[in-house]
């Protein structure tokens, strides 16, 4: 099945959730003003208490979703923590939404140092400067401390942060949403017992 007929055709049809997300976030990159790969992030802190914030999607393949971070953040450590996260993206000019939860594994130190070298020289310092989630007591400290790091890595590769890397969200759900009128809208959500489990699919009422 070509790839048009997966974004144009029935998508309640698919068997596949990746390859259908694969589908709806290209159609996205195409359709989206700017940002197609931003998505909304859910933890849960230690009392139960749900967070939430949006990051990038840096790469997905049937493993799972990836997305990078400082781990010192209240999103590493709520992650570090609980091991679990929830993601929605919503694409405004597609009309269409895909929510996934499940389990979260830390990102292998190789894969983390190839994505971070590809990242521009001011965010590899940026990494550095900044003390994600903490209090900041003025704007002239971030600047001091992004001058500092620009002199000690004036020269020669800047090294990825100890406490900076990427998480993958394993799914054990992943539901897809498109518009529909009158609010009748296509929901299917595929489910799992385990990561690497078979997929059930489930048509749900809008
Ligand atoms: C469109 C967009 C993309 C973002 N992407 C990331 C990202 O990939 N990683 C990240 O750490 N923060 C990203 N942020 C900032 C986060 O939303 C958040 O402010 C920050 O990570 C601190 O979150 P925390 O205190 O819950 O850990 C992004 C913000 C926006 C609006």
């Amino acid at each position: 099945m070509s790839e048009n007929e997966l974004t144009s055709g029935d998508f309640t049809e698919q068997n596949e959730p990746f390859t259908l997300f694969a589908a709806w976030l290209r159609e996205a990159e195409a359709t989206e003003p700017n940002d197609p790969n931003a998505v909304a992030l859910a933890t849960v802190d230690k009392d139960g208490l749900p967070n939430v914030r949006m990051v990038l999607l840096k790469g997905f393949d049937s493993q799972g979703f990836v997305f990078y971070t400082n781990f010192e953040s209240q999103k590493g450590q709520e992650i570090l923590s609980q091991k679990k996260a929830a993601m929605c993206f919503h694409w405004k000019s597609l009309r269409r939404q895909v929510r996934l939860r499940g389990l979260v594994d830390v990102v292998s130190d190789r894969e983390a140092d190839e994505y971070y070298k590809t990242r521009a020289r001011g965010s590899r310092i940026g990494a550095w400067a900044s003390k994600q989630s903490r209090p900041l007591e003025g704007r002239f400290a971030l600047e001091k401390a992004v001058a500092e790091y620009t002199a000690r890595y004036a020269l020669g590769d800047i090294p990825r942060p100890p406490y900076w890397s990427g998480f993958r969200i394993r799914p054990l759900s992943i539901e897809f949403w498109h518009d529909r009128p009158f609010r009748l809208h296509d929901r299917v959500e595929f489910r799992r017992e385990v990561p690497e489990g078979a997929w059930e699919k489930v048509r749900m009422y809008p």
